[in-house]
């Protein structure tokens, strides 16, 4: 039985769309059940100043990627990666038993897309200083 944060995240998803311009994305998958999500960011001052996502899964991975779209804007980079599967479920009132790995899901991709974007930027400023001496 989902609580009924569960089933309003699922019926009406924060932040659900596409981001062309965002700054990194990351995907998580989960094989055992073919669900899928991506989420995109952009990043101003190392803070997640805009999140976002599409979810390919079931209601609880929809209303995780939904609540953790919600909990991670605004916080530091290290803030966000350091977001904990436990805070997603408690901020849903629970999840059934054998949903709780869904919670995995957003969370993963999140993390994927954070790790992308500071490996963007040690590279950015890697090219910067072996271009500088030219
Ligand atoms: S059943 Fe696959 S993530 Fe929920």
């Amino acid at each position: 039985m989902y609580s009924d944060k569960v089933i309003e995240h699922f019926m009406s998803p924060h932040n659900a769309y596409s981001m062309p311009d965002a700054h990194a994305e990351g995907s998580a998958g989960d094989i055992s059940c073919g669900d899928y999500v991506t989420f995109y960011i952009k990043v101003d001052d190392n803070r997640l100043q805009q999140i976002s996502y599409l979810v390919f899964g079931c209601c609880a991975s929809v209303a995780t990627s939904s609540i953790t779209s919600v909990l991670a804007k605004g916080k530091t980079l290290q803030e966000a990666l350091a977001m904990k599967e436990s805070e997603i479920v408690e901020a849903l009132d629970g999840l059934p038993e054998h949903k709780v790995h869904c919670s995995n899901l957003g969370l993963s991709a999140l993390r994927d897309a954070i790790n992308n974007y500071i490996i963007q930027q040690k590279t950015e400023v890697s090219n910067e200083n072996s271009c500088s001496g030219r």
